[in-house]
């Protein structure tokens, strides 16, 4: 079985003759010495809870060896034909996910964010771990059944918890067919708006998002971005600011913006009420003074002046009631209902059969494991470039690298946070280009090209698969009464759709 595996494993690596022959008969060696070793220390899972049999099976079978952020080193490393590609499995594995940091959170009872899940679960149905390479000198580290088995059962229960809180905080009320498909599917429907919802607020929050004296000049509003009839956003590659300066990255939309994690491609805000606070004041987005000044505006109108009273009490207009009614007002942006929400509830008819397969490799392919969830997105920061590096991104785009490049590093300082970015959510993704971060992919054909390229260990796809999978992310553009809404600041200083410089 050792020898199997053996010959599968250096059937595909090494370029030079002379190394390749070297490493077989490393390998060959490694293998006996390990055999011994592992038959004779045994496997054997010991702990009674499914977070315990979890964390052995990751450290029984070395998958620490290579998904933490200083591994240690083993004693073959050294040795001629391997050092290479255990150096670069180990900078590959800790840039597609850090086990270590998992173990640390399963031991303290937490539950993990879903794509951390999404991965584990993928490559583990798929059975594509420990890599091959690592497999061939450590026989018996590729998961037997019962250790898939405990894997699988720990991620239900993850995704048990994950899901019942998630319908718990937005009321939905998922009967056990429901609640069975949004564990056993990485993609769950949306909920409906509305949940918890504090309706005069959310109403008092609606016109100030489209209130022009949030703007130091009395020209722009939220909206002027994040259109709520353009998909939540302003179609363009980089947002407009004040005085027609152009910001570094592209505005995400504010559709279904309060399922993430945290808000900005770099996460710097940590939630819907906190975001709003930045635009008004930034100098480059809306360019207000102070919020003292928007607040002395806002007072001087008799009629604003009421309804903050009625929300908030007497003399209660500041950053925080501001912030707070315009954030009420985002949380009714869900967009449920969906023809892929329909589908996913069973009513096949609801899409394509091109649609249909499109989702299938959607899975195939792990698109699932970093867009996932309800909102298929938002949960985590992600590097641009896993398998094909950043710098090639960047070099091929045709400009430098700017200050909106650095991703999550801007914010934590953290140099493996470089490049690492808030995966957008995709649900309406027909209405929100152009895409990425920097609004570079003109088309959802380019992004999803762009995508295999640099995010998925798989070849380019054919042009029939690209098809097929946007053919189901036009799927996924749900409803929400103010996709309709056509409010815009009159002064729009914004070139017509498209014909941006
Ligand atoms: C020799 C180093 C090595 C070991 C040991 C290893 N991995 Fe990996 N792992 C990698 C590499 C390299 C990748 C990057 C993707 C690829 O090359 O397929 C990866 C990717 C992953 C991913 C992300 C998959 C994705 O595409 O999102 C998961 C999850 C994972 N490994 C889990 C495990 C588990 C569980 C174990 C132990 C059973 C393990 N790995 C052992 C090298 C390793
Ligand atoms: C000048 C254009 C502009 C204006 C005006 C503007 N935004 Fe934005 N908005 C952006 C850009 C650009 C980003 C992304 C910035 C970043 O991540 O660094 C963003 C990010 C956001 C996000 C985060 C979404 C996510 O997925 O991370 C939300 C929510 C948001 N804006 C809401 C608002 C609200 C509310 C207002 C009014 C108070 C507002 N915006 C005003 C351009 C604008
Ligand atoms: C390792 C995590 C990861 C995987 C796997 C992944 N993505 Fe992404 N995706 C991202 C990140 C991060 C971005 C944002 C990149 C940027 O802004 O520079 C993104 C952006 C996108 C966008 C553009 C969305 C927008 O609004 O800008 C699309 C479309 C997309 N991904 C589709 C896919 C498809 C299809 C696959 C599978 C082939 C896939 N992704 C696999 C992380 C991932």
């Amino acid at each position: 079985m050792a020898d199997e595996q053996n010959t599968k494993e250096t059937g595909n690596t090494g370029s030079s003759k002379k190394k390749w022959w070297l490493a077989v008969l490393v390998a060959l060696i490694v293998c006996v010495i390990a055999y011994i070793g592992v038959s004779m220390s045994g496997r054997a899972i010991t702990a009674d809870t499914t977070d315990g049999r979890f964390v052995q099976v990751l450290e029984n079978n070395g998958c620490l060896a290579c998904h933490a952020e200083n591994p240690p080193a083993v004693w073959y490393e050294g040795l001629p034909g391997v050092s290479g590609t255990i150096a670069q499995d180990k900078q590959n594995a800790y840039r597609f996910i850090d086990l270590e940091a998992v173990v640390e959170q399963v031991n303290a009872g937490e539950v993990l964010d879903a794509p951390t899940v999404a991965k584990i679960e993928q490559s583990v149905r798929n059975n594509s771990m420990p890599v091959t390479s690592y497999a061939t000198v450590h026989p018996g580290s590729s998961l037997n059944g019962e250790e898939q088995q405990i894997v699988l059962d720990w991620v239900r229960e993850q995704k048990t918890a994950q899901v019942t809180a998630f319908a718990e905080n937005y009321g939905m009320n998922l009967d056990d067919a429901s609640l069975e498909r949004a564990v056993s599917e990485p993609v769950m429907i949306l909920p409906e708006p509305g949940y918890g919802v504090d309706m005069e607020m959310a109403m008092l929050g609606l016109d100030l998002y489209h209130d022009t004296r949030l703007s130091g000049d009395n020209t722009l509003a939220c909206a002027s971005c994040h259109q709520l009839s353009h998909g939540g956003e302003d179609g363009q590659p980089h947002a407009r600011g004040i005085t027609g300066n152009l910001g570094g990255v592209s505005a995400p939309t504010v559709y279904n913006a309060v399922f993430n994690v945290l808000q900005f491609w770099d996460g710097r805000a940590a939630d819907l009420h906190a975001q709003a606070a930045g635009p008004p004041t930034n100098p480059v987005e809306m360019g207000s003074e102070s919020w003292e000044d928007i607040a002395d505006r806002l007072s001087e109108d008799p009629e604003m002046v009421k309804r903050f009273e009625a929300v908030f009490g007497k003399d209660n207009i500041n950053v925080d009631t501001i912030t707070q009614a315009i954030a009420e007002f985002e949380k009714l942006l869900i967009t449920p209902n969906s023809p892929f929400d329909r589908y996913l509830m069973g009513d096949d008819s609801a899409i394509s059969a091109d649609a249909a397969q499109g989702y299938e490799l959607f899975k195939k392919y792990y698109c699932a494991t970093c867009h996932t969830g309800a909102s298929m997105g938002g949960q985590s920061f992600e590097l641009l470039g896993t398998v094909t590096d950043a710098a090639v991104y960047f070099e091929e785009r045709g400009y430098g690298i700017e200050d909106g490049d650095m991703g999550r590093y801007a914010e934590t300082g953290v140099e493996s946070d470089m490049y690492r970015f808030k995966v957008p959510n995709l649900r309406n993704l027909e209405l929100t280009g152009p895409y990425f971060h920097d609004g570079t992919q003109l088309s959802i054909q380019q992004a999803v090209r762009t995508m295999f390229r640099f995010q998925t260990d798989h070849p380019q796809p054919t042009d029939d698969e690209v098809n097929k999978i946007v053919a189901f992310l036009m799927t996924l553009t749900g409803e929400n009464e103010y996709m309709t809404y056509d409010f815009y600041p009159s002064n729009n200083i914004y070139p017509s759709y498209g014909d941006e410089e």
